[in-house]
């Protein structure tokens, strides 16, 4: 549990609400939480669900855990406590985003479901949708995109997820979405329908 430093602080509301917000974006403000191991394809599956999404004028918006570690949280590294910290940040931050009214994507392992679990509680019922983008660990590791696994292999990379670090699978996550089996534009679709369905696209 964070603690609560500042004191004598007032919440103040205003009079244009998220539902007011939503209705000139036609649309719902919602999180769209990947999870997976590195090189499982968040990011990627993330932006390529931005474009079909904006070709038909919907506003989202992609928070990626490589860019935010540059600015955000370049105080944080790897241990799990800075992890945890990573992830609670990151929940706080599309929280706000989703008040604005748009359809916010985090691509972060968050490795730890008590992590996502309480990114989750910060929004509303149906406002939160886990993604698991499963991927079978030799796969990402075989892609290795950034080279970081053959790094960690040989031992310069401590505390590297799925090597030497822990990877909890999601339980009830709202979407499955093996990126080994099925191809990028299927694996959008498959997120675009489930937010069609839901009622998020439209306000
Ligand atoms: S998280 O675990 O705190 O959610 P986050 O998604 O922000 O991680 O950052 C993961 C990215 O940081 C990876 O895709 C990889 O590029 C890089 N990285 C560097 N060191 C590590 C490490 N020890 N474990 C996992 N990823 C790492």
């Amino acid at each position: 549990m964070t603690e609560q430093k500042a004191t004598n602080i007032t919440w103040h509301h205003g009079a244009v609400e998220s539902a007011d917000r939503e209705r000139v974006l036609g649309q719902k403000g919602v999180v769209i939480w990947y999870t997976g191991l590195s090189g499982s394809g968040k990011s990627t599956l993330a932006h390529a669900v931005e474009e079909k999404l904006f070709e038909t004028g919907k506003i989202s918006y992609v928070l990626d855990g490589d860019n935010i570690r540059h600015g955000l949280n370049k105080n944080l590294g790897f241990s799990p406590e800075d992890r945890t910290e990573n992830i609670r940040r990151i929940g706080e931050v599309a929280k706000l985003f989703a008040e604005c009214g748009v359809i916010t994507m985090t691509a972060f392992i968050s490795p730890y479901r008590d992590d996502r679990n309480a990114a989750r509680s910060l929004l509303p019922e149906g406002s939160f949708v886990e993604v698991f983008v499963k991927v079978p660990l030799d796969v990402a590791e075989e892609r290795d995109p950034k080279g970081l696994y053959k790094k960690a292999r040989a031992g310069e990379i401590p505390e590297f997820t799925g090597i030497s670090a822990p990877y909890e699978e999601p339980e009830s996550a709202e979407l499955v979405i093996d990126t080994s089996e099925l191809d990028l534009e299927q694996s959008a679709a498959k997120v675009v329908d489930y937010l069609a369905q839901q009622g998020k696209l439209s306000a």
